[in-house]
């Protein structure tokens, strides 16, 4: 147990991935895969290779994507004296989100596209396959089918990328948590996408990613994080709104997101929210059992808030107990399905979606 506890430790030192004693099982079997032959370095490598999650396909999560301002974006480029727009996809997996973004591009300005996008990702395998192009009906589920005529190409019982859109977009091996941002050798960027990556980390290492990325902008460019990703921000970060009729949207350097359809807006000072602002601040303070206490308390006030249920699972899972996560997280959803999208927004920015999003997420990697 004590070696399976370095290994882990081993594995949130080299990625920023956190595997609680729950997991530490699926770690051995990581391990026994990844250890049978090579050099201690290689193990290392094939070890955090076993235990990241890669899951990913075209058109992920499109509707944030399709938000993207892609005639602003140049303008942009242009005003700082360049011709292409300039993008990383970091923690892209099997390549996808920056295949996505190239056909995006192509589609908003024609071929070829004034982009360059760089994929990368810490899986030396997942940047290997990657580079091949060429994906499963799994991947390219979402693509219709005169997109896939137009960009993609037959590959046996896979559609490989066209040369077209592989000629917008390079890859190489990047670890968020330990190499320079952005990648050594790259100028700073106009947009920045990284999502369903940090999900996977503790909040201190959020919070440090997170700046790492922002200092990889070039001026007024844009950080995209993944609806699931913004919630695992540390409290710091969450703002919550003032209990009054309008509340102004806080400025920040991610894109807008459209207003989620029917979110109610908060008439006066809820009794909730003080407790649930106490739960997140034991939650980021390492203090599992507090927050647990305050979250249940802001649920009893308002069992309908989604939020808190959602944190809850984040405490529970913190004080090693993923029974009790799940079912938090499983509450998530079901209050979302059962209020059909409305949801007090005590997070500033964060959306029902998201929130559902988030729990489904952390229910699968808890799976
Ligand atoms: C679920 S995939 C997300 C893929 C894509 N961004 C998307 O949203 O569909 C998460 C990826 O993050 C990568 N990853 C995890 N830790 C990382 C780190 N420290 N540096 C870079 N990539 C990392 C994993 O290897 C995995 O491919």
């Amino acid at each position: 147990m004590t070696d399976l506890r370095e290994l882990a430790a081993f594995v949130h030192r080299e990625s920023g991935i956190v595997l609680r004693e729950p997991q530490h099982e699926a770690l051995q079997a990581a391990a026994d895969r990844a250890g049978a032959s090579g050099t201690p370095h290689t193990f290392l490598q094939r070890l955090v290779d076993e235990v990241t999650v890669k899951e990913t396909y075209f058109l992920r999560e499109m509707q944030q994507l399709s938000e993207i301002d892609w005639y602003e974006m140049l303008a942009r480029a242009r005003r700082a004296g360049r011709e292409r727009i300039r993008i990383w996809s970091a923690g892209c997996a099997t390549g996808e989100e920056p295949y996505t973004l190239a056909l995006l591009a192509t589609q908003a300005f024609g071929e070829p596209a004034p982009v360059t996008i760089l994929g990368t990702d810490i899986s030396a395998r997942a940047v290997e396959s990657a580079r091949r192009g060429s994906y499963r009906p799994r991947s390219t589920r979402e693509l219709d089918s005169s997109t896939r005529q137009r960009h993609f190409v037959d590959a046996r019982d896979e559609l490989a990328v066209a040369e077209r859109l592989r000629a917008l977009v390079t890859f190489a091996q990047h670890n968020l948590v330990r190499d320079p941002c952005p990648p050594l050798g790259e100028p700073t960027f106009d947009l920045v996408l990284c999502r369903n990556v940090l999900i996977y980390f503790d909040g201190e290492t959020v919070d440090r990613v997170v700046a790492s990325l922002e200092r990889s902008l070039a001026p007024e460019g844009e950080l995209l994080l993944g609806a699931a990703d913004t919630l695992c921000r540390g409290a710091g970060r969450l703002r919550v709104p003032k209990p009054v009729k309008a509340v102004k949207p806080v400025p920040r350097r991610s894109a807008p997101r459209k207003p989620a359809p029917a979110v109610a807006s908060i008439p006066e000072p809820l009794p909730s929210e003080p407790h649930f602002l106490d739960g997140l601040a034991h939650l980021e303070a390492g203090n599992p059992a507090a927050a647990i206490d305050a979250l249940r308390r802001a649920l009893y006030f308002a069992p309908r808030l989604a939020a808190a249920a959602f944190q809850l699972g984040r405490a529970y899972e913190l004080a090693g107990d993923p029974g009790a996560a799940r079912r938090a997280y499983a509450q998530v959803l079901r209050t979302l399905e059962a209020e059909e999208g409305v949801n007090e927004p005590l997070l500033d920015q964060v959306e029902v979606a998201d929130i559902a999003a988030a729990a489904q997420a952390r229910l699968g990697s808890l799976a």
